[in-house]
């Protein structure tokens, strides 16, 4: 069980980082070229949507029975899961700005949808995907991945 979800987690993210970095890249150079929104836009902001919230669930899938999680071990204190760096990223920094990715996407993909014109809507995109790849990014534990 855990095996499986672990791999799916683990690939999945390929696919999260892909989307994420085509969709922030072409809302930044759709918004600072003032190109029309077009709906190759709105398929790859979706789509950003969508994987991101499909590796949420595996993720709160994941963190209730990967062995990396120590929250619920017996013995094992809060300091010690903060006075270590990678304990520390993977029980309390991933969770927590990987959710902070999502909202960020989410927010952004709305309030991109509820403007009427094209360069407000790409300069939606452009600042809450740009916020939300950048901490991504940031919190990926990059030296167990590949
Ligand atoms: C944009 C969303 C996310 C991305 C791109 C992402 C990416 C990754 C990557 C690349 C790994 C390392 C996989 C490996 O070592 O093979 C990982 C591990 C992990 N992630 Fe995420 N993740 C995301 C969201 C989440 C969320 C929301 C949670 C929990 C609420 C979470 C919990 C975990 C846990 C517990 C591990 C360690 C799994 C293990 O090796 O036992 N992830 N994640």
């Amino acid at each position: 069980m855990y095996e499986a979800i672990q791999i799916v987690h683990s690939y999945w993210a390929y696919l999260v980082v892909l989307v994420v970095t085509l969709a922030t890249i072409n809302a930044l150079i759709g918004f600072f070229t003032k190109r029309e929104y077009a709906p190759k836009d709105f398929r790859v902001s979706l789509f950003a949507l969508i994987v991101t919230h499909l590796q949420l669930l595996i993720g709160i899938i994941i963190f209730f029975v990967s062995p990396t999680i120590m929250w619920f071990t017996d013995g094992v204190s809060v300091s010690d899961i903060m006075g270590d760096p990678l304990l520390r990223l993977y029980n309390v920094e991933h969770p927590t700005v990987m959710i902070l990715t999502v909202v960020f996407i989410t927010v952004g993909y709305s309030k991109h949808k509820k403007k009427l014109t094209s360069t407000p809507k790409l300069k939606m995109l452009a600042i809450f995907y740009t916020i939300a790849w950048l901490l991504m990014l940031s919190r990926i534990p990059w030296a167990n991945w590949f």
